[in-house]
């Protein structure tokens, strides 16, 4: 493990942890099947979630002090781009794709990067995710990247439709430019392959 690893297990609970290693762990999967870079991948994993615990106080006051507005939106979504914000400074990261792979892990975005997608997807199937219809993503995350990002993406809006949840716009233009790009036969393809699955 490496220090952003050690810093990961010293500021996060154990279950909390346990997923962030699993995001690392299908990053590097996901890196390698898409050919994108492995190390800025496994580095926005190990480090996306790192103030996820944090108190909204503490959030609050980080941005302050970079004398930044919070993001608008659920306190739940605010620790991504905090720790964007922050990544420079409090972690010594400098690489811009990890700093907006990290801005947009929760709630994505139309212009996500490789880097970005690949931890937006990382972060929904990593072997921890047991919701329903977590299978139909991880056979998308097998097929093609940018199917994987349309499906998360499509997911997470249809769990907050169900909950008369509000949905944030990055989210509906990801889904909208997402599925822009996606070849016909993929979609095909994927609803054939999933049609077995729960
Ligand atoms: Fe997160
Ligand atoms: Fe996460």
């Amino acid at each position: 493990m490496n220090r952003w690893g050690e810093l990961a297990r010293e500021r996060l609970s154990d279950r909390r942890f346990l997923h962030v290693c699993g995001v690392v762990d299908t990053a590097r999967e996901l890196a390698v099947r898409y050919g994108v870079d492995q190390e800025k991948c496994e580095t926005a994993a190990w480090l996306h979630d790192i103030l996820r615990e944090a108190p909204a106080s503490e959030l609050r006051s980080l941005m302050a002090d970079s004398g930044r507005p919070l993001p608008e939106g659920d306190a739940a979504t605010w620790h991504g781009p905090v720790t964007a914000e922050r990544l420079a400074r409090d972690f010594g990261v400098h690489d811009d794709q990890i700093r907006l792979a990290i801005a947009q892990h929760t709630l994505g975005h139309p212009d996500m990067d490789k880097v970005a997608q690949v931890l937006f997807v990382a972060d929904a199937i990593e072997p921890g995710r047991l919701f329903a219809g977590v299978e139909r993503l991880r056979v998308a995350a097998r097929m093609d990247l940018l199917l994987a990002v349309a499906c998360v993406a499509d997911a997470s809006i249809q769990f907050l439709l169900d909950r008369r949840g509000s949905i944030a716009w990055q989210t509906v233009a990801l889904h909208n430019r997402a599925w822009l790009g996606i070849d016909e036969t993929v979609a095909m393809a994927y609803s054939e392959n999933i049609k077995l699955i729960p």
